[in-house]
């Protein structure tokens, strides 16, 4: 049985039951099929972002608009009173009290759970430092469903940067409810942390570690390629060593299996070339522009006007 997600705060995809998944992702589906102008009528997101984002911040604004509801908020910190010392927590409470649900994205693990201490209002979290982004993965599973027809049993490929990645670490523990196999391609220094990949053991999931996009690339339904996280490297020359790791080009498609499709949640710095966008494989705009009905599921059903 799915959870009741009225008033739930949205904090880290390992509080989701399968259940609870398919319910957001059969909401997005009848969404993107059908709009409903009306839904969110008179409600209001606050929207607070401590760090940048173009798609996450704009699909939840824009899936407000789409559904009746307005929002307030900010894209800049320095344009609050963050600014002249206010912590968080009294960010968040003050915004609580504007607002009927907040968004927040900020570059600290754990913020998103102490906002959702100071707030009496559901809080979604949009990415806390390299922790969790929850609604991405919800996009990501939606988006393979769509693509592949199914979740179950996917052979699904993890590459890039696997130890500050939060969109890695959300969707691995999701793949956890679909028996998926998991391929974790990553330099030495960027694979998944050592509690990931402990959980994952632990949990009965398949998966293998490897150095080249290569030794996978004919084995599975689902290449989820990562930008390196630069911002999170504590020693610049380190993340000079490995920022050129992966580079997707067509040639390394030529032993993909037909059904391949690639994801990224994006943005794309280095690690995958215009070239593959004109691919059969390519599905990361359309994972994108997914986002924007994911969004509008998790506002509806935190907001109490979907069951
Ligand atoms: N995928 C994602 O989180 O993109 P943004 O950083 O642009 O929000």
């Amino acid at each position: 049985m799915p959870t009741n997600f009225r008033n739930r705060d949205i904090l880290s995809i390992s509080e989701f039951s399968k259940a609870d998944i398919l319910k957001v992702l059969e909401h997005a589906q009848r969404l993107k099929a059908a709009r409903r102008p009306t839904l969110l009528q008179g409600q209001v997101l606050g929207s607070c972002f401590f760090e940048p984002s173009t798609r996450t911040r704009l699909s939840f604004e824009s899936a407000m608009q789409h559904l009746g509801g307005g929002v307030i908020g900010f894209a800049d910190p320095n344009a609050t009173s963050t600014k002249k010392g206010e912590t968080l927590y009294d960010t968040i409470k003050i915004v609580s009290g504007y607002a009927d649900v907040i968004t927040i994205r900020h570059y600290l693990e754990g913020a998103a759970r102490r906002a959702a201490e100071a707030s009496d209002k559901p809080i979604i979290n949009c990415g806390d430092g390299a922790n969790q982004h929850p609604t991405q993965t919800l996009i990501d599973l939606f988006t393979i469903a769509e693509c592949q027809k199914k979740l179950n049993r996917l052979n699904v490929a993890l590459v890039g940067d696997l130890k500050y990645g939060r969109t890695v670490h959300s969707l691995a523990q999701a793949l956890v409810h679909f028996n998926a196999t998991l391929y974790l391609v990553a330099p030495d220094a960027l694979q998944l942390p050592t509690q990931a990949s402990r959980e994952l053991r632990e949990q009965g999931v398949r998966f293998s570690c490897h150095r080249t996009i290569e030794e996978v690339i004919a084995k599975v339904d689902i290449l989820y390629l990562t930008r390196i996280q630069e911002e999170r490297f504590g020693d610049p020359l380190d993340y000079e060593r490995v920022k050129n790791a992966f580079v997707l080009s067509n040639k390394q498609l030529g032993r993909a299996r037909p059904n391949l499709r690639i994801l990224h949640p994006l943005p794309r710095v280095h690690e995958l070339l215009p070239e593959v966008d004109a691919t059969p494989y390519a599905q990361y705009f359309e994972q994108a522009h997914n986002g924007l009905f994911v969004r509008e599921a998790l506002l509806g059903l935190v907001l109490g006007k979907l069951k």
